[in-house]
């Protein structure tokens, strides 16, 4: 009964004084230990009433010293003050490689009076195809190619979606780039993904031609590779005519030269062309009056080219073992 009136009032300053009270109450040879064992020499009629008391001392007891540690733990938190001196070493971010790429080339053209416009990822068909002058049976509309989301909507298969929306809300002239998340229902490979990222070029203006896009692409190749000889050679989109596909010429000049080229000397780098005037009439832009060229290009295959990377999936792991080794690139 005493001890009823003794265990509420206990208290103890530090854990270690919490310790000792609990050793000396519950512990193997504790008070409240002793009582539980003295409990088969209680006589018969009296029992009941002494397990209840026995019970409710330990658990008040069991509280009590929980709390004391507690408030022990808690004093000793609050009295530590921090060390404003301390020196502190952050661990910075770095650059993901394709940003740090895609940075350079928007830097690239923006000296050349290009503006940076975006578009959503999820297209409807008339600006990922239809204004974009593919015929209904293109094979890029197929099922193997793009994520489709129901009759009208697609995640886009390219930044050219982008050229389609400025131009239908802006008056040339026009020039601007669109750098942005592009989707292809295509197998992951060390090569390939269907995530990516492209920028795409546009200039609409009076009396633009195919000469000024060399002369662009030129300008973007010894800027950005250091490079100062490009090809441009014949291809096919549904949205330029003529169209080209420009390769940026390596010179064989030692083995990782040999290797990004796989030998022949020339680097593809980027789909471009005029304008079609279609394309051009669908976004309303007078075809008589205007002419334009358009370029476009895959980021993480430049940045694998850039940063000698040779497996694309890297870049979309977000692994910091590997996104580290970026620290020092601005
Ligand atoms: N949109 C094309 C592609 O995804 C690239 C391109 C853009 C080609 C602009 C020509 C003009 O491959």
């Amino acid at each position: 009964k005493s001890l009823l009136e003794e265990i509420p009032n206990l208290s103890a300053k530090t854990a270690e004084e919490a310790e000792a009270l609990r050793i000396k109450y519950l512990g193997k040879k504790g008070e409240i230990t002793a009582l539980f064992s003295s409990f088969k020499e209680v006589a018969n009629e009296d029992k009941k009433e002494f397990g209840k008391i026995l019970n409710i001392l330990k658990n008040q007891a069991t509280e009590k010293i929980k709390e004391l540690k507690e408030g022990a733990a808690n004093q000793k938190a609050s009295g530590e003050k921090p060390d404003l001196t301390r020196p502190v070493f952050p661990q910075l971010g770095s650059r993901h490689p394709v940003s740090i790429v895609k940075n350079e080339i928007i830097e690239i053209f923006s000296y050349l009076g290009f503006s940076i416009s975006e578009g959503p990822e999820i297209e409807d068909d008339w600006h990922n195809f239809t204004a974009l002058n593919f015929p209904e049976e293109h094979p890029a509309r197929d099922m193997q190619d793009t994520f489709f989301l129901d009759e009208e909507h697609a995640l886009r298969t390219h930044t050219s979606s982008v050229q389609v929306r400025v131009m239908e809300s802006e008056k040339p002239p026009i020039r601007t780039i669109s750098p942005g998340r592009v989707y292809r229902n295509e197998a992951i490979s060390a090569r390939s993904h269907c995530v990516f990222h492209q920028i795409e070029g546009l200039y609409i203006d009076e009396g633009v031609s195919f000469a000024d896009l060399k002369q662009t692409l030129l300008y973007f190749a010894k800027e950005f590779f250091g490079k100062t000889k490009i090809r441009l050679r014949p291809s096919y989109f549904p949205f330029t005519e003529p169209s080209a596909e420009m390769d940026v010429y390596w010179g064989l000049e030692n083995e990782i030269d040999y290797r990004i080229t796989k030998g022949t000397g020339w680097l593809e780098v980027l789909g471009c062309g005029m304008v079609d005037p279609n394309v051009l009439e669908n976004a309303k832009i007078d075809s008589e009056k205007y002419t334009g060229f358009a370029f476009g290009m895959g980021i993480e295959r430049i940045a694998m080219q850039r940063f000698g990377i040779n497996d694309i999936r890297t870049l979309f792991e977000n692994d910091l073992r590997f996104l580290n080794q970026f620290q020092s690139t601005l």
